[in-house]
């Protein structure tokens, strides 16, 4: 190709898993299979600047929020060389990335997922540029996915939205490689479903991902929870497509206790609930029992609590969060956020 520079832009956003992923083989390989909503208002904004470049060496800066960053350099270079077998360019070009969050900086969400999605897109569209064929969506999205998995896995369901599935199940016509859109008739229940971000704790995390899923190796109940992810799957699936919402609700909780059970159960094991996380988990509890709402709670890697409802609930599950969950909340930090579509290109 005789293209010498040139710039692309993507947004991408975050997402919250429904069932989880934890545990991974080598190339980023999940030990089991998961499903995700795509939200909208948390996402990564990232310009990439492309200029022709001498030598055979990987190039590049990255401003992150107007600054340069050099922080999330060694995560780039490592994504770099996992990627470019598939990405053959990346060495021709010096490449200036400039890169912002929608949220907080220091809120605690993770950026790895919509930020290495970001990445993943513009460089997707690079290659159309160099190459200047027409290459069709299915496609740019699944290797785009691809490429977003070896940079964080869970970022691979960030490309599209509103439910996406990665890893192989019998039950769906997924991959281990790439995130793929549930396409099913989704039941009206669980349509523009609302997740309020609950900010409990701020801090750096106490355990990286990397170390987590690096614990499920030796872990004692490994395959039994390997097992309980794909049986979770096949019938969130169902669920989904039923409208079936007592269900829903006991599945999303139990996976967020499962995964922070394994990490109370690994060696070395860690806590990484906070005494809020409990107190607002029990607060949602009796809300439900109290109210008859259909609200729910997961959680990440973290303290921090995502509140899942229904778009019909929502004037009352926010009066709720104001009135009786913000007090849990560090600096009474909430974010309003709701499933949506996926990444757009800008
Ligand atoms: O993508 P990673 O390696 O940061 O792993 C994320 C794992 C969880 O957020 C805890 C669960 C998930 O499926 O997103």
């Amino acid at each position: 190709s005789n293209v010498e520079n040139g710039s692309v832009k993507w947004e991408s956003p975050s997402n919250i898993a429904l069932v989880k992923y934890w545990g991974k083989r080598e190339n980023q390989i999940p030990e089991n299979p998961s499903i995700s909503f795509t939200l909208s208002n948390c996402k990564t904004i990232t310009e990439v600047t492309y200029t022709k470049k001498e030598g055979d060496n990987f190039s590049f800066d990255v401003i992150f929020e107007g600054q340069i960053n050099e922080a999330f350099k060694p995560k780039i270079q490592t994504f770099f060389e996992r990627i470019e077998a598939y990405v053959p360019f990346l060495r021709d070009f010096h490449f200036k990335i400039e890169t912002s969050n929608t949220f907080p900086h220091s809120s605690g969400i993770a950026s790895s997922a919509s930020g290495m999605s970001a990445l993943a897109l513009c460089l997707m569209s690079i290659e159309c540029s160099l190459s200047e064929l027409e290459v069709n969506e299915s496609y740019f999205n699944k290797k785009a996915s691809f490429l977003a998995r070896l940079g964080s896995g869970s970022a691979c369901r960030s490309v599209e939205g509103e439910l996406v599935v990665w890893g192989n199940n019998k039950s769906t016509e997924s991959s281990d490689l790439f995130g793929v859109k549930f396409t099913e008739d989704i039941h009206p229940n669980f349509k523009d479903y609302q997740d309020a971000i609950l900010l409990v704790d701020k801090g750096e995390k106490q355990v990286s991902s990397t170390v987590g899923h690096k614990l499920m190796f030796s872990h004692p109940f490994a395959e039994k929870r390997f097992e309980q992810a794909h049986e979770h799957l096949a019938e969130l699936k169902d669920v989904l497509i039923s409208g079936n919402q007592k269900r829903f609700i006991e599945i999303v909780e139990s996976e967020a206790l499962t995964l922070h059970a394994m990490m109370m159960t690994s060696m070395p094991y860690f806590i990484l609930m906070k005494p809020n996380t409990l107190e607002i988990i029990n607060k949602i509890w009796q809300f439900r029992v109290e109210t008859g709402s259909n609200i729910c709670f997961t959680l990440d890697a973290g303290a921090n609590v995502h509140v899942l409802f229904p778009k019909a609930e929502a004037d009352k599950v926010y009066e709720f969060i104001k009135t009786e969950l913000v007090a849990y909340c560090q600096n009474g930090h909430y974010i309003c956020d709701t499933v949506g579509k996926g990444a757009k290109k800008l």
